[in-house]
């Protein structure tokens, strides 16, 4: 054991629990490194979480200890220590992201994938036992004792009973925990006991006795053994963790803006997409509504907000075409619409928070609206029903889905590790756009597909298509974020050149203007304010034909999207698909 181990462990109070497994918790620690190269011991808390998860795993669990159970401890510790690194600003920012991105990419793509089933009911049991989760203020330490019981129980396969008597006492021994330090107050008290369907009357100066002892007294329904032998002994070493400066990490409710009436966005008006797109458009909103239900007066706001700015919605008019082309009746394909565009929106609410957008959709994104940790909150918990809507799926479609937000996230992570690389080139700029963005449109096409149970070789060729009609749609996503408008985009133009992101149209103009122009541009790149020289970049765009080109290479994978589906028997479903796949690249929003 290093030196350094020993005595940050020394100190901590929950020693006794880490002990035991200290070496499991140390291989996983070795990843989690931080990007400055310190010691991941000198972050508080370090330990306890991974061996939370190692001990309910294999105390209670009844799987053996493999790759999900590393990746578990991996997930806990890594977000530990996320939370108190804090944002910084620059490079170190992107750094931080990237990595964080990367190991959520790890995470799902590995637990999500082999654990649907488990992994459902243990985000049913963290989003859905208290008809109002969402809605009370949860102490930091109860959160992150939580999350890290859930985790061991997905990585142990541990039974529900035993997961709900584990989430109390891990409720109760994080209040003490909070008392212990003088940063828990009745709000919190309250709240956190009520996602757990507990409650307590007991006067603030009792707090800390209170949890205590019932955080003992929980344990004594569980199996006997030293899983919950350790937990006990460290009852009694409870001390108030190091205080540092960090992101605030409790669950503090927001209320997102008075959503305004649906924001219906104009999309192919007056052609036959049009007609297709009013036909449909109702039962789409109804299902993507139906989708993030809650009680949740907090949440039901904030999901209500994200709904009411729109969108175009032409994920979900995808994933219905497909189901007509597939000669299926789009009716029954609603459902996969939903999940896909909750996915899309979902990761917009991420993505808006890495780039640092402040508008989407012509309205405030969540993040400025509310706050950084409630908006990663409202994320989580669209994941949550997301995976519980799928569930009722074909499982095909479930792993379309799951492939393609494994996908997304490694795109998202591919993107921040070439912001600013000059030396990236179309080939990888085209694996980006491949992993974030068209990954999400072949899931679509296929799903709709799937959900009329059409052949595989339909699901198949509607892949290709969406895939197609994705790389088309991205490319003039990063097209129109150099020569857009704001007020008919309802982003904000040039921040991609803010953001420092090497898309095509940069590319392109890499490679055609004179030196001095290169060095501006370069220069321009990923520095603050670069929106403010757009202008000449948008001049230097038109001047080497760079929008034109771009176009044309568009419209290529337009072709191939049409040539994709030729085949397909639905020929009213198919002619939208087209007509579809036309308007991602003639649109201007
Ligand atoms: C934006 O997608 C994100 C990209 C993949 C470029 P949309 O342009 O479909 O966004 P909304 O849903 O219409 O707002
Ligand atoms: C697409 O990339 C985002 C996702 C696939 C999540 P962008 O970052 O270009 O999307 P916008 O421009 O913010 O909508
Ligand atoms: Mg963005
Ligand atoms: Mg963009």
């Amino acid at each position: 054991m290093q030196a350094g181990t020993r005595q940050s462990l020394d100190r901590r109070w929950y020693r006794g629990l880490v002990e035991p497994v200290l070496p499991t918790v140390q291989s996983a620690l070795k990843q989690v490194e931080d990007v400055s190269g310190s010691d991941p011991w000198d972050v508080p808390r370090t330990g306890l979480g991974g061996a939370v998860v190692v001990h309910v795993a294999r105390g209670f669990g009844s799987r053996g200890w493999k790759r999900s159970g590393k990746l578990a401890v991996l997930a806990v510790e890594a977000y530990n220590q996320r939370v108190f690194l804090g944002v910084p600003e620059g490079a170190d920012r992107d750094a931080l992201l990237e990595r964080d991105v990367g190991r959520l990419h790890r995470v799902w793509s590995d637990l999500l994938k082999r654990d649907g089933a488990l992994v459902g009911r243990v985000l049913d049991r963290m989003f859905a036992s208290s008809p109002s989760v969402g809605d009370d203020q949860v102490p930091e330490a109860v959160l992150f004792l939580r999350g890290a019981v859930a985790a061991g129980v997905v990585a142990g396969d541990v039974p529900d009973p035993v997961h709900a008597l584990l989430d109390r006492h891990a409720t109760w021994l994080g209040l003490a925990w909070e008392a212990a330090g003088g940063s828990l107050d009745p709000a919190g008290w309250t709240g956190a006991l009520r996602a757990v369907g507990l409650s307590d009357g007991a006067a603030p100066d009792q707090f800390g006795a209170v949890a205590r002892q019932q955080a003992s007294a929980s344990l004594a329904p569980l199996p006997q053994g030293t899983a919950a032998e350790l937990f006990e002994s460290i009852l009694g070493h409870l001390a108030p963790e190091q205080a540092s400066v960090r992101e605030p990490a409790a669950w503090e409710p927001h209320l997102a803006p008075e959503p305004s009436p649906l924001h219906r966005r104009p999309f192919a008006d007056g052609t036959p997409l049009g007609e297709f797109r009013d036909r449909w458009i109702d039962a789409i909103e109804v299902s993507i509504q139906e989708l993030a239900s809650t009680d949740s007066a907090i949440l039901a706001r904030a999901v209500r907000y994200l709904h009411a700015q729109g969108g175009k919605r032409v994920r979900p008019l995808m994933v219905l075409a497909a189901a007509q082309a597939a000669s299926g009746d789009p009716q029954r394909a609603l459902a996969a619409g939903a999940a896909v565009e909750w996915l899309h929106q979902g990761s917009l609410v991420i993505d808006d928070m890495v780039d640092r957008a402040a508008l989407r959709r012509g309205g405030a994104t969540l993040h400025t609206a509310t706050s950084v940790p409630f908006a990663a909150g409202v994320a989580a918990f669209v994941f949550a029903r997301i995976h519980r809507a799928l569930r009722g799926m074909h499982p095909a479609i479930r792993d379309h889905l799951v492939d393609a937000a494994a996908a997304l996230a490694e795109g998202e992570r591919q993107e921040l590790h070439h912001t600013g690389d000059l030396s990236l080139d179309a080939t990888g700029y085209y694996r980006i756009i491949e992993a974030k963005t068209a990954r999400l449109f072949a899931a679509a096409a296929a799903a709709g597909a799937l959900s009329v149970e059409a052949p595989k070789s339909t699901a198949k060729a509607l892949a290709r298509y969406g895939r197609e009609a994705g790389l088309a749609f991205q490319i003039i996503d990063d097209v129109l974020d150099y020569t857009g408008d704001e007020r008919t985009l309802g982003k904000v133009p040039g921040t991609d050149l803010r953001a420092g992101k090497i898309t095509l149209p940069v590319l392109l103009l890499l490679d055609r203007v004179p030196e001095s122009d290169r060095d501006r541009l370069v220069m321009l790149l990923g520095r603050d304010h670069a929106e403010d020289h757009l202008g000449w970049v948008r001049a230097r765009i038109a001047e080497h034909d760079v929008d034109v080109d771009c176009i044309a290479r568009a419209r290529e994978h337009l072709i191939r999207a049409r040539k994709a589906i030729a085949g397909l028997p639905g020929d009213e479903g198919r002619a939208r698909l087209e007509e579809l796949a036309g308007r991602f690249v003639e649109r201007q929003r």
